[in-house]
């Protein structure tokens, strides 16, 4: 979430599509954080006696390269696929297919010792802290049980780490004596922001972590995301609906649609420019974003295909403006355009 792009530094693009390798990786200068290759996660439903199975594939091919102190959002309306992705990356649920390398381990081949270090490496923030949170738990027993887990500190060591945290989360120190309950939505995200940073993990996948929250506190909470990316040099999967949301946190920006990434980019481009046909209505949809955009407002018809029976070709043409026969038959790959990376069979038309 730096403000300013590093100079020289970026994270690799992502590449789309079973296995195959476009070279992209060695534009990452600094070695990546996360690496993500191909990953797809299927659910295999309505199995029975006498049924056929059927595959809900909520991630369908997904890779990007995650460096440090980078902050990728991955945006996309709801059902695409973003808590998927969000489970997989912190080893809540194992890969269908693909790879995830963490900090240069690949989790697949990871021994328990290397997977529980990982998993106190990259951790969780989710939507709803009340749901999050440990009801009978303390503030200060929440914040001890990974301390303890992890670390060798003595019981003294331990309290001084949650004093210091919960002053860095923006909580007072009785704070530590109260429960859930006793606090408001954006204080209870920060209990959970706490427990989440206190490990100093590498790696913070955050799952629509202002959607819940009001929205005269959802800037605060922003805020507070940055400034311990600033602090811990964290790198962050910032995971929204809403772009306004990423507008400000963001480095990079992902846009998925059913279980795919559509298009990839650095923030400053797509939001200067968006470049594929949902991405552009995503942007004119949302209301704080784009003030020049919204006067050509695109509209998006239409519901988001199910997965179970996701449509042929181009996942978006049912929806799509610009769609032609191609896009009823072919899938489109990701492709390099204009600085970005774009899956769209009609970009030629749509920018000429
Ligand atoms: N455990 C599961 N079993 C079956 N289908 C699932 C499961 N988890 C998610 N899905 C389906 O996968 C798709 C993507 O879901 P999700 O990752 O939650 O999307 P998002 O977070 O973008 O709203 C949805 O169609 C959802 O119904
Ligand atoms: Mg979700």
């Amino acid at each position: 979430m730096t403000r300013e792009p590093i100079p020289g530094q970026r994270a690799a693009a992502p590449v789309q599509g079973a296995g195959h390798d476009t070279g992209c990786r060695e534009e990452s200068v600094q070695p990546d954080m996360l690496r993500a290759q191909d990953l797809t996660r299927h659910y295999p439903v309505g199995q029975g006696l006498f049924k056929k199975g059927l595959t809900v594939k909520a991630l369908n091919g997904v890779s990007f390269g995650l460096a440090r102190r980078r902050t990728l959002a991955v945006v996309g309306e709801s059902g695409c696929g973003k808590s998927t992705l969000a489970r997989v990356l912190t080893l809540i649920e194992t890969p269908t297919s693909g790879s995830l390398v963490i900090d240069g381990v690949d989790v697949a081949h990871a021994t328990a010792q290397q997977r529980a270090r990982m998993r106190s490496k990259i951790q969780m923030v989710f939507q709803n802290p009340f749901a999050s949170l440990n009801p009978r738990k303390t503030v200060m027993a929440t914040l001890d049980e990974p301390l303890l887990i992890n670390t060798p500190f003595t019981r003294r060591e331990r309290h001084e780490k949650i004093a210091a945290m919960l002053g860095q989360v923006g909580l007072r120190p009785e704070h530590a004596q109260r429960y859930p309950h006793m606090f408001s939505g954006g204080q209870r995200q920060r209990v959970a922001i706490a427990r989440a940073m206190i490990l100093n993990p590498a790696i913070v996948v955050a799952d629509e972590p202002v959607s819940a929250l009001d929205v005269s506190i959802q800037a605060q909470i922003l805020n507070l995301f940055m400034d311990l990316q600033d602090q811990f040099a964290t790198s962050y999967v910032f995971i929204s609906h809403n772009l306004s949301v990423v507008e400000h946190s963001a480095d990079d920006i992902m846009v998925m649609y059913l279980g795919r990434v559509v298009e990839y980019g650095s923030k400053s481009d797509l939001f200067a420019g968006p470049k594929h046909p949902y991405t552009r209505a995503l942007m004119s949809a949302t209301p704080t974003v784009h003030k020049q955009d919204r006067r050509i407002r695109i509209e998006i018809g239409g519901e988001l295909p199910s997965p179970l029976n996701p449509p042929s070709g181009c996942a978006f043409h049912a929806r799509c403006p610009h769609a032609e026969e191609r896009c009823r038959q072919e899938s489109p790959a990701l492709r390099h355009w204009e600085g970005a990376q774009v899956a769209c069979h009609q970009l030629e038309k749509i920018s000429g």
